[in-house]
This record gives structure tokens, C-alpha cells and sequence, in this order.
């Protein structure tokens, strides 16, 4: 595995502003978010009074911190690209997490004449791969084998059908991506593409070549008929919203070559190597959460948002829904008792387009949500418009975040801006593998330390599963399609709308 020691974590002397940050070379600008020195010391005591840092350590060192699963979170050890040892339950990981590098480089190689892959999977299991996907495909020059990539996430037929119509079944592979293997979204869509693959004139022996699983349920991924040698395992002690850097990331290496796959480990790696050996008040994650509690606590916030300057980075808000709201979205600390404050509601998308939707409500609503612009120095194209139009989108960006700032006064009501809203100014020196990962790996220390300043469990999401037990008695009414009344599975209210279908 290459190194990116080139990309060393540094950070700005002490003549540099006290709100500008760097790390892997990630510019963090907290001008705007009205904090003073003093009130910067106040929130590093709250993160050592919350003992913050023996919670990082305690992350790298796998020890048991998602108390309900009892087990670690040991997503950093997946791009460990320095193989030093992590232990679990005193046996070194690396070595099985090598062996899978070795063999996504070997599968790399191995495809040709592949048009198109469809990566089945759903919540952690498609937001990283698909971000990653289509945030590359945006960066000038990527070498790329140029197969048509289709995500099947949902179990809505019409995704399903539009790829189908467009793959080639002769020259498909297919990618079941699946923790648990157990998914309901995920196996119908798998069941529902190799009966596609069937219809359309495929052998056994065809649809063996083209089927392929990552998982940490091998058992269940043979079951389904998957060739052992074509099934890629993750671990436990990975949290499916963390699973990009396991071979859930397959897509990155099989497009854009082992070498991206590569340097996408190394930016997250370099920017675990900052969290992990920085001092709080030089630490990015812990200087982002900070500002977040900050908010909390000044205007009592209840959403934020994350707008990237950047149409590569569209699908990055989605990601970091998934991220922070299932990671953080909790009412009870880990202790079992209520929290004070959990994850506000994360939105976003990519500006300058943001700008004609909901910006409005960010300058004059009434409540204040504090903003992380993003943005990346380098314009994302060569077109002879690039320059122009990118110092269009950076003055933009600047503009929105000066004029959330400071406000307006008028005489009028309706003109005035209130001002004195929040935000972070990131800067990406470009957008590529390496720098993509750092930019993922940030937000995830950041949830982990907003996690261990609320006291929150951030690597469970007990709150996803009554949905899906309560789903199975009403698809079988459904299906059954009788008059149905309430029962100790459906209330009232409901059995009333399952009758409107059913009727
Ligand atoms: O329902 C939520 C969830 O469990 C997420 O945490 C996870 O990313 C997603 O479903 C998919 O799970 P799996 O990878 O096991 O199919």
C-alpha cells in the first residue's frame, strides 16, 4: 500500500488567526461562528470535563464504546494503511483487513469486458460508494474504466426498472451489499436482479461469475447462492454508516482503479492520524463539534446544514444525514437517561443551486441554523469557463456566509436581515480520492466527539427497527387484501388506510 506522507497533518503556526485550522491540508475557518477566546476556552474545558480524549483513545484503541452492542467501532482500522497493529480482544486485525485489500486489487484486474455493475445495497450500505462515485466521476482527468455504475437501493420498482433497461445483462456484475444480509430492500432487489439475469438467457454458471457479495454474514451471502471466493466479509466492529473503507467501497477501486481506492484510505488515515494526535484545541473534529454545542447551547439550534460549493459533492448532505441523525439522533444518553442535546436535523445540498431554494429561510427565518460551507479551491472542470465560473461560485459561497453573518438593518421589517447566523468556511485544496476520504473521515470524528460530549452511543440505531416489524403485518393485509380491523399490530388509524388500499 503507497503512503501519502506528503499529505501530513499540519497545523497552522501560532502567528495564524486563532479561527483558521488546518489538517490534511483541510483549511477550517471558524470566523463566522461569533465565538470568542474566551468562550473557545470554556467549550476545550467542557470536551476534558467530558473526557474527550481518553474517548479518542479509547476509539483507536477498540475498546468496547458502543456499550449497547458491546463491542468497539473500529472503522479506522479499514484504512489503516500503516498496518500497525489494532487489537481486538487482544488479536491484531490488520492482517485480515490486508488479505481483502489484496484481493479488491486482485479483482480490479481481474474484470474485463464488465459494461455495467449494479451495487445493490441500502443506507450504509450505498450513501458512501455512491457519493464516492459520483463525486469522482466529476474530477478532470480521473482515469476510469467508464462501466456504467447503477445503485439499487430502493425497494421501489422504478429504480430497479430503469437499470435494468439500461444493462447489459451478458456483461453485468452485480455487487450484493449487505452488513447483516438480511436487509429486506436488499435481497428482494438481488432475488429481483438474478431472475433478471435468468429471463434474459443467462446460465447458472453465468449468473455464479456475475454475482457478488460484501458482507459481515458470509453464511447468509452462501445461502443466497454466492460463490465463496466471490464474497468480500466486513466485520461486526464496523458500523454500516462507517463502511465505506471495507470493501462496501469496492465500487471506488473497480471504476476508478485500486490506486483511488488507495488514496481514498489514505485521506481518511491522515485524517485519523490528526484526530488522533492533535490537541483539541488544534483538532478539527473537536474544534467542528465544538462550535455545534456552542450553537446548541446560544440559540438552542435544532437543524444544521452542510452546503458544499461543489456539484461533485451533491450526494455529500445525504451522507451525512445517514451519518449524524442515525448516529446521534437519540433522546437517551448512554446510560438510559435523557440527553440535553442530540443531533439537530441535517439538510443540505449543493450551492450555488441551495441558494435559490431555502436560503431565504436561512437569512430572515426564524430560527437560526448554523451552516458548514464547503468548498474546493481548484475549479472541477478544464472548460475554457472554468475559472470564471468558479470564482462566481466562490464569491457566492463567501457572500452568503458574510451576508448570514452581519445582517442588514433597514426601516422595513421585510428587508431586514437579521444576521449573527453561524457557519464554518471548509476548504478542500482539490477534490480527488485522497482528499474526498479526508473530508468523510472528518465528519466522522466529528460525530463521534459530538457523541461523546452528549454522552450519546453513536455507534447503534436501535430507533430504525419498529418501523420494519410493524411493516410485516400490514404488507400481509395488504396482500391479503380483506377488510381488516385493529389488532394488537395495527391501530385503528392504520387498518383504516390499509382498507383504503385494499378497497
Ligand atoms: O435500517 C438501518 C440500517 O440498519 C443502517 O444502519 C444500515 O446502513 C442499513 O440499514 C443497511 O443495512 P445492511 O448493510 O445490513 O443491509
Amino acid at each position: 500500500m503507497s503512503s501519502s506522507a506528503n499529505h501530513a497533518s499540519k497545523n497552522l503556526s501560532n502567528s495564524a488567526p486563532a479561527n483558521i485550522h488546518t489538517a490534511v491540508d483541510v483549511l477550517l475557518d471558524t470566523a463566522y461562528q461569533n465565538i470568542s477566546a474566551a468562550q473557545w476556552q470554556d467549550l476545550f474545558a467542557i470536551a476534558r470535563q467530558t473526557h474527550v480524549e481518553e474517548f479518542i483513545a479509547d476509539m483507536f484503541a477498540g475498546k468496547h464504546i458502543n456499550l449497547s452492542e458491546d463491542r468497539p467501532a473500529l472503522h479506522s482500522a479499514l484504512r489503516n494503511l500503516s498496518k500497525s497493529p489494532v487489537l481486538l480482544n487482544g488479536q491484531d486485525v490488520m492482517p485480515a483487513v490486508s488479505e481483502v485489500w489484496h484481493r479488491i486489487e486482485a479483482l480490479c484486474n481481474k474484470w474485463v469486458g464488465v459494461t455495467d455493475v449494479i451495487h445493490i445495497g441500502i443506507g450504509g450500505s450505498d450513501f458512501g460508494p455512491r457519493l464516492a462515485i459520483e463525486a469522482l466521476a466529476h474530477v478532470p482527468g480521473i482515469e476510469s474504466r467508464g462501466m456504467r455504475m447503477h445503485f439499487l437501493a430502493n425497494i421501489d420498482t422504478a429504480e430497479l426498472a430503469r437499470i435494468l433497461e439500461r444493462a447489459q445483462p451478458n456483461s453485468t456484475r452485480v455487487v450484493i451489499v449487505s452488513k447483516s444480509f438480511t436487509t429486506l430492500e436488499t435481497t428482494m432487489n438481488a432475488k429481483a436482479v438474478v431472475a433478471w439475469l435468468k429471463a434474459n438467457g443467462c446460465t447458472k454458471g453465468q449468473i455464479e461469475k456475475a454475482l457478488f457479495a460484501v458482507t459481515a454474514n458470509v453464511p447468509a451471502a452462501k445461502a443466497f447462492g454466492i460463490e465463496e471466493d466471490h464474497i468480500y466479509p466486513f466485520w461486526d466492529w464496523v458500523g454500516g454508516r462507517y463502511s465505506v473503507w471495507s470493501a462496501v467501497g469496492l465500487p471506488i477501486a473497480l471504476q476508478y482503479g485500486f490506486k483511488a481506492f488507495e488514496e481514498f484510505l489514505a485521506g481518511a488515515h491522515a485524517m485519523d492520524l490528526h484526530f488522533k494526535k492533535a490537541s483539541l484545541e488544534q483538532n478539527l473534529p473537536v474544534i467542528m463539534a465544538l462550535a455545534l454545542l456552542h450553537q446548541q447551547e446560544t440559540f438552542g439550534i435544532k437543524s444544521y446544514a452542510a452546503i458544499p460549493y461543489a456539484d461533485a459533492l451533491d450526494w455529500f448532505p445525504k451522507w451525512l444525514q445517514q451519518l449524524d441523525m442515525e448516529s446521534n439522533g437519540k433522546s437517551v444518553d448512554r446510560n438510559g437517561k435523557p440527553v440535553k442535546h442530540s443531533s439537530p436535523v441535517v439538510f443540505g445540498s449543493s450551492g450555488s443551486n441551495a441558494q435559490h431554494s431555502y436560503f431565504q429561510l436561512l437569512h430572515q427565518g426564524k430560527e437560526v441554523i448554523p451552516i458548514d460551507f464547503i468548498v474546493i479551491r481548484e475549479p472541477m472542470s478544464k472548460l475554457a469557463e472554468a475559472k470564471e465560473h468558479h470564482r462566481i461560485l466562490l464569491s457566492n459561497c463567501l457572500a452568503q456566509a458574510q451576508a448570514l453573518a452581519n445582517g442588514k438593518k433597514t426601516d422595513n421589517p421585510n428587508n431586514t436581515y437579521p444576521g449573527k447566523r453561524p457557519s464554518n468556511l471548509l476548504i478542500l485544496p482539490r477534490l480527488n480520492a485522497f482528499y474526498l476520504g479526508a473530508l468523510l473521515a472528518l465528519y466522522e470524528n466529528r460525530a463521534a466527539v459530538l457523541g461523546a460530549l452528549w454522552n450519546i452511543n453513536s455507534f447503534d440505531q436501535p430507533g430504525v427497527e419498529l418501523g420494519k416489524v410493524l411493516a410485516k403485518p400490514i404488507e400481509s393485509a395488504l396482500k391479503n387484501g380483506a377488510p381488516v380491523s385493529a389488532d394488537a399490530n395495527i391501530d385503528a388509524i392504520t387498518a383504516a388506510r390499509i382498507n383504503l388500499f385494499n378497497s
